[in-house]
């Protein structure tokens, strides 16, 4: 069977009956850059990407559509790694720089644009690639492509080595050093559900850009093995609580967050900030390398178990590792399962969100025995500790995977990390100053939010510039007593800020 992608979007469009100027004129200029394209072949039986079942579903290809049309928005202008999540099988981040700016924008034009993947092209088994690729570049590799105009992001245009210390990170001292400065200017994402397949594609994009780019650094991630797909190395299933956009997520769940498509879009509804015209459609990328001190963590949740009745030791270590992330390890929500793990609810996206840390006869801002104000979940999105109705303006869509091997079982007797692992974290925003940097230097490092006058950094994804952290609130039965935490768990690296443009700005802007 002969499958071509031109004919799909349109005819839905136009069925759907939303025909105005807008719409004809994007229309017009993507049908040029599918001519470009070509023709696809239907090239997979199997989907490149995983779908645990705590994790919302994507939205069928015809729901996102019918839902895109209806917000303007263009999903095959967008590249597909903005709007998908942490679904990735396996992923390599390819950073580099630019040797040959003229000789670099001809390849991309000719070669590389027709590879980038579309959100569109992600939604269908029958549309994905072999191994998608997307691109995104670093404010130091726009100037070298002598793109003058600024973002609108000060965040990205001072690059994230800049904001070391804002971010909490300690010095530089853990930091990967190809991050430690602005040499990189740009990441290529593969992702694929094979490592043949994600090197193979690696060795054609190499061989295409030649001497254009040299590679700084690159880093492999791959969802962790058998059940425990979609978990990260700490044990904790990830990925559950992304927000639902307006314009592609079809029918949210209960109780997660809907935000406008600009809050993680550039130029679209409900980005306010002045951009030039071709940034549109395009989304900050923040990558970090967090490591994760995985045998020294669960060391430490063995050395200080919850002590309540009938709790064994083991359970009291497991519920507190459960309230410092505000989730269990199957995704369920303290605030619903507050003593044990319920894999059942943890399981269901129906139910495994909804929930605001509010209830009836507690009063909010002081009680912490359904979930710590510390718990990273709480941290990273307060719901209704803000507000009710929740706030939409600090939301990011987090696209990372796990990087490294499992844990051994040496490491695991000897309480000490041996060989790095981590989170390959990357998060899209529309603007980095009200998304992750607000997150984490505004909420998580900040022993006063969001409930002042208690100590509570988070003790998970917070940072305290290396010095110990102490936390309140995680012992349910006595909520001032302090925990002292003198190792981070979780190390930055570092990272980079990114802007991943439209793939219309590639070929008419970032490319010419
Ligand atoms: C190694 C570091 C990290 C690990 C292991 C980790 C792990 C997790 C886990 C297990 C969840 C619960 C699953 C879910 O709700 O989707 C979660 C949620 C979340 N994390 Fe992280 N995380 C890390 C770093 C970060 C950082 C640095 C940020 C941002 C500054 C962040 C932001 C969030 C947000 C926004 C949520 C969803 C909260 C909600 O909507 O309820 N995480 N993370
Ligand atoms: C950059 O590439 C162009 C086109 O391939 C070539 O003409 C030019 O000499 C190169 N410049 C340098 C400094 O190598
Ligand atoms: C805190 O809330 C729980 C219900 O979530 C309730 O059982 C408990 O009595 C409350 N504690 C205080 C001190 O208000
Ligand atoms: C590892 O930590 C556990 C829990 O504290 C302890 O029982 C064990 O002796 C430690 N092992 C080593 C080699 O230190």
């Amino acid at each position: 069977m002969k499958f071509s992608i031109r004919g799909v979007i349109p005819t839905v469009v136009l069925a759907a009956g939303f025909v105005s100027a807008l719409v004809s004129s994007r229309q017009e200029s993507t049908s040029a850059l599918k001519h470009r394209r070509g023709t696809l072949q239907p090239r997979r039986t199997k989907s490149l990407l995983i779908n645990p079942d705590a994790q919302p579903d994507l939205p069928s290809l015809e729901a996102a559509t019918t839902a895109a049309s209806a917000a303007y928005l263009n999903l095959d202008d967008i590249q597909g790694d903005v709007l998908i999540g942490m679904k990735k099988n396996k992923e390599l981040f390819y950073f580099f720089s630019i040797a040959n700016a003229t000789e670099f924008k001809a390849k991309l034009a000719s070669d590389i644009l027709p590879l980038i993947t579309t959100t569109t092209q992600l939604l269908s088994v029958s549309t994905q690639p072999i191994t998608a690729l997307n691109i995104a570049f670093s404010q130091s590799g726009l100037t070298a492509l002598s793109i003058t105009d600024a973002l609108g992001d000060p965040a990205f245009a001072a690059g994230q080595f800049y904001d070391l210390a804002n971010l909490g990170d300690p010095g530089p001292k853990n930091w990967v050093k190809q991050f430690a400065g602005t040499r990189i200017h740009g990441v290529m994402l593969f992702a694929s559900d094979t490592q043949v397949n994600i090197d193979n594609e690696v060795a054609d994009v190499e061989l295409a850009l030649g001497d254009s780019i040299t590679k700084v650094y690159t880093l492999q991630g791959a969802a962790r093995p058998g059940s425990e797909a979609g978990h990260e190395h700490f044990g904790f299933l990830d990925g559950i609580s992304n927000p639902a956009i307006d314009g592609f997520t079809a029918s949210p769940m209960p109780g997660q967050a809907v935000v406008a498509s600009g809050s993680i879009l550039v130029g679209e509804a409900g980005d306010y900030v002045p951009r030039p015209a071709w940034a549109k459609d395009g989304s900050f990328l923040v990558f970090r390398q967090l490591a994760q001190l995985v045998p020294e963590f669960n060391k430490f949740l063995t050395d200080n178990p919850i002590i309540e009745p009938g709790l064994t030791l083991q359970e009291g270590s497991d519920l507190l590792g459960a309230r410092m992330v505000g989730r269990w390890k199957s995704g369920a929500p303290v605030d619903l399962a507050p003593l044990f793990d319920d894999p059942v609810l943890g399981a269901d996206p129906t139910q495994n969100n909804d929930f605001t840390f509010e209830h009836p006869g507690s009063i909010l801002a002081i009680n912490q025995t359904s979930c710590p104000f510390s718990a990273h979940i709480r941290k990273t999105r307060p719901r209704a500790d803000l507000s009710t109705p929740e706030e939409t303006e600090h939301h990011i869509m987090r696209a990372g995977i796990p990087y490294g091997p499992e844990v051994g079982k040496r490491e695991a007797a000897a309480n000490t990390t041996k060989t790095e692992r981590g989170l390959a974290f990357v998060a899209y925003q529309s603007n980095i100053g009200n998304g992750f940097q607000f997150m984490q230097s505004v909420w998580a490092n900040n022993p006063d939010f969001v409930h002042p006058g208690q100590t509570y950094i988070s003790g998970f994804s917070g940072a305290n510039a290396g010095a110990p952290r102490v936390v309140t609130g995680l012992d349910p039965t006595d909520f001032t007593k302090p925990i002292t935490l003198t190792t981070d768990f979780v190390v930055s690296r570092g990272g980079e800020y990114f802007f991943t443009p439209s793939l219309s700005a590639i070929a008419d802007t970032l490319s010419v």
